[in-house]
């Protein structure tokens, strides 16, 4: 079994300089074999004319704004500029400005002068991350600006704050040249180049540009960047992942938080899939050095060799009550607005646009799976994409939630929901091909739906609901009108959910979220006889899974609408719960989601004791009791699954 956050002997090249010796302590500590090839030499300019002009002119009050990019260079420019100056009427002048720190290492350079920035930017630090805070705290517009510059000076910050109106003045504090001894370097390129280290970490952009430059320089530029195709690429942070793609580099692996450490860390937990991924593409013929996750080929086998596999697979295995070697694990809603990759995204197209789009829904997809390690991939689509083609009006507000426009209350109402057409989700199906294309086969991939009862009560309300008073009234008041829409819905959800198992879901879930807000009676009556001729009229072999909330009272009623798997909330034992069902049925959860946010050691705790009540009985399969919150720390779902995993590996 594979030793949890640990390279497990990879070969791993750092090119850091100033921490060399902290990433090869790290790279060892994580059981990774270090190189560290220092790639840059910093070269303070003690005597720099430009510091010193920058110095006169601030004395002067020639400056509006000064923006510090980095810590080091802070204190480089005032150790230089106090050779020549009186360091009181240096800070004096500061004072009298407007000081932006580009995040909190400027800032603590400031604090040790017992200096203040006036603007902080937030993260990830980049330089649009300049521009967006300072756009919000004041007018650019002729305004003069120095920016103290690190390295290779940014033209395209420099030209965006100088087209906003402001005169800037560049004020360079250090540059970097290249190590004296360039060997180790040298030798880096040379063992990249042969496909000889499995992953190379990249801590800042200067790394690549003298990381290229010395390549070019022994005629090594095309073999170097052939050798990082079977090579993982880990990058810090959002900066010099924009480097890496400027040179027509993908990074691999990002951390969320740009820090050496987490860097490591996370890459050391996955790095064995993920180079392991990155060959099997080289080898069937994708381009690695720029790549996207759909772009993805695991096998050039046919489909039906593919299918052979995933049922072959841990999830199918749970699904089935087959054995297995160890406990799959997946969470509703896994991907989410919790992931920094899903809000980038969400940041340049809405909600609708996303699902609509079946490259960027596999994207979101695929990313949640690589990023956490669980077992199966659930397509990212939404419960409520089923009642746009039904005429009722659908659209997702800001903060909000999702609304319905024409809200059905009536009988008429019910009459005007429009026939439903399988091919109006066209874009689910799409995206279910592409991913299940780009998904490894060992990986089942989750088709799903909304559940007719929980489906109506967004349809009747018009939205969510605490009590369900128009969706119980028209139940009760119109049990005609009721068990028409119920209708409706179930023919059309048992055909969308066939086109999504043709289209390769290998598994379907329903979400029933809502409906144990019913008694048993009116679960019989209004809801029953449609769950079960819904999951009769899904293609038979494929696991329906049936999951809903507050269903501790309906358990055996949920049971007799004859799904496969049963999935539970967190409210219920999971060991009474699945005795009461029968063990002839397979259990899914059911951990608190809110457990989440707390610590790792309490989550591994609370885990332990879930896992701990299947009794290794075969037809576990490891979620939440709910879907994953939108503000979750990831690192917690990370310990979560790995947990998981490692507790339960026979
Ligand atoms: O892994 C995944 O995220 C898969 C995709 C998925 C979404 N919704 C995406 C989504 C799944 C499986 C769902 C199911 C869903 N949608 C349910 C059932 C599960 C549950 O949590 O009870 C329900 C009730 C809905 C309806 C819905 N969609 C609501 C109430 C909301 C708004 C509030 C919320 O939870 O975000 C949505 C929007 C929605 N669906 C988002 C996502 C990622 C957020 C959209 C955004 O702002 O980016």
């Amino acid at each position: 079994m594979k030793k949890p956050y640990n390279f497990n002997g990879l070969k791993v090249t750092s090119f850091e300089s100033r921490r060399a010796i902290e990433i090869e302590k790290l790279i060892l500590y994580h059981g990774g074999v270090p190189r560290v090839a220092p790639s840059m030499r910093e070269v303070p300019i003690s005597e720099s004319k430009e510091a010193l002009k920058f110095a006169k002119e601030l004395i002067a009050g020639n400056f509006d704004l000064v923006i510090l990019m980095t810590g080091v260079g802070t204190r480089a420019l005032i150790k230089a500029v106090s050779t020549k100056f009186d360091i009181k009427n240096i800070k004096s002048a500061l004072k009298k400005t407007t000081i932006v720190a580009r995040g909190p290492k400027p800032v603590a350079a400031l604090r040790e002068m017992k200096l203040k920035a006036n603007i902080v930017v937030p993260e990830p630090n980049t330089w649009r991350d300049i521009l967006i805070a300072l756009e919000n705290e004041t007018e650019l517009k002729g305004k003069k600006v120095a920016v103290q510059e690190y390295g290779i000076s940014n033209k395209e910050f420099i030209s965006s704050l100088r087209k906003k109106g402001a005169k800037v003045t560049s004020v360079p504090i250090y540059k970097w040249a290249l190590p004296e001894d360039i060997e180790p370097l040298k030798a880096a390129i040379q063992s990249i180049s042969n496909s000889k280290e499995d992953i190379a970490l990249f801590t800042s952009s200067q790394q690549i540009y003298h990381l290229f430059e010395v390549a070019g320089k022994i005629g090594y530029l095309k073999k170097l960047k052939q050798g990082l195709k079977s090579t993982v690429i880990g990058s810090i942070g959002p900066t010099t992942s924009e480097t890496l793609n400027r040179v027509g580099i993908t990074p691999d692996y990002e951390p969320d938080s740009p820090k050496m450490g987490n860097l490591i860390r996370e890459v050391a937990r996955i790095g064995a899939e993920l180079v392991n991924k990155k060959r099997i593409a080289l080898k069937n013929g994708v381009d690695t050095n720029i790549w996207r996750p759909v772009d993805m080929i695991w096998s050039k086998g046919s489909q039906k060799s593919r299918k052979a596999i995933t049922n072959d697979s841990v999830f199918m295995k749970a699904c089935r009550l087959e054995e297995t070697d160890y406990t799959p694990v997946w969470l509703m809603r896994q991907a989410g607005r919790y992931m920094r990759e899903y809000r980038e995204l969400r940041s340049k197209v809405s909600f609708l646009e996303l699902c609509k789009t079946p490259e960027l829904a596999a994207e979101v997809t695929l990313r949640a799976v690589d990023r956490l390690n669980v077992d199966a991939a659930i397509i990212f689509a939404d419960i409520l994409l089923i009642v746009e083609p039904l005429g009722v009006g659908l659209e997702f507000s800001k903060g909000e939630g999702p609304r319905i426009k024409r809200p059905v209350r009536s009988g008429k109402a019910v009459d005007r929901i429009k026939d439903f057409d399988p091919e109006s989700l066209k874009y689910v199906y799409d995206a279910l091909k592409i991913t299940r294309r780009a998904l490894d086969p060992n990986k089942a991939l989750i088709g799903f739906a909304g559940a007719p009862f929980t489906v109506a009560s967004y349809m009747i309300e018009g939205g969510g609901s605490r009590n369900y008073e128009n969706t119980k009234g028209l139940m009760y008041r119109d049990p005609g009108a009721w068990h028409m829409v119920m209708e409706k819905l179930s023919t059309a959800t048992a055909s969308y959910l066939n086109n999504q198992i043709k289209a390769g879901a290998d598994v379907v879930q329903l979400f029933d979220s809502w409906v144990g807000c019913l008694s048993r009676d009116d679960y019989k009556e209004f809801v029953l006889p449609h769950m079960k001729k819904l999951i009769s009229d899904i293609k038979s072999g494929t696991p329906v899974i049936h999951f809903g909330t507050g269903t501790a009272a309906l358990l055996d009623l949920i049971k007799e609408s004859g799904s496969q798997v049963i999935g539970l909330d967190w409210r219920v034992d999971l060991d009474k719960a699945w005795k009461q069902i029968g063990y002839d049925k397979a259990i899914q959860g059911n951990l608190d989601p809110v457990l989440l946010f707390s610590t790792p050691s309490e989550i591994r705790k609370r885990t332990k004791k879930i896992i701990d009540k299947a009794k290794g009985r075969p037809g576990f399969i490891f979620n939440l009791g709910h879907g994953i919150l939108p503000k979750t720390p990831v690192d917690n779902v990370l310990a979560l699954i790995d947990f998981v995993h490692e507790y339960t590996h026979k």
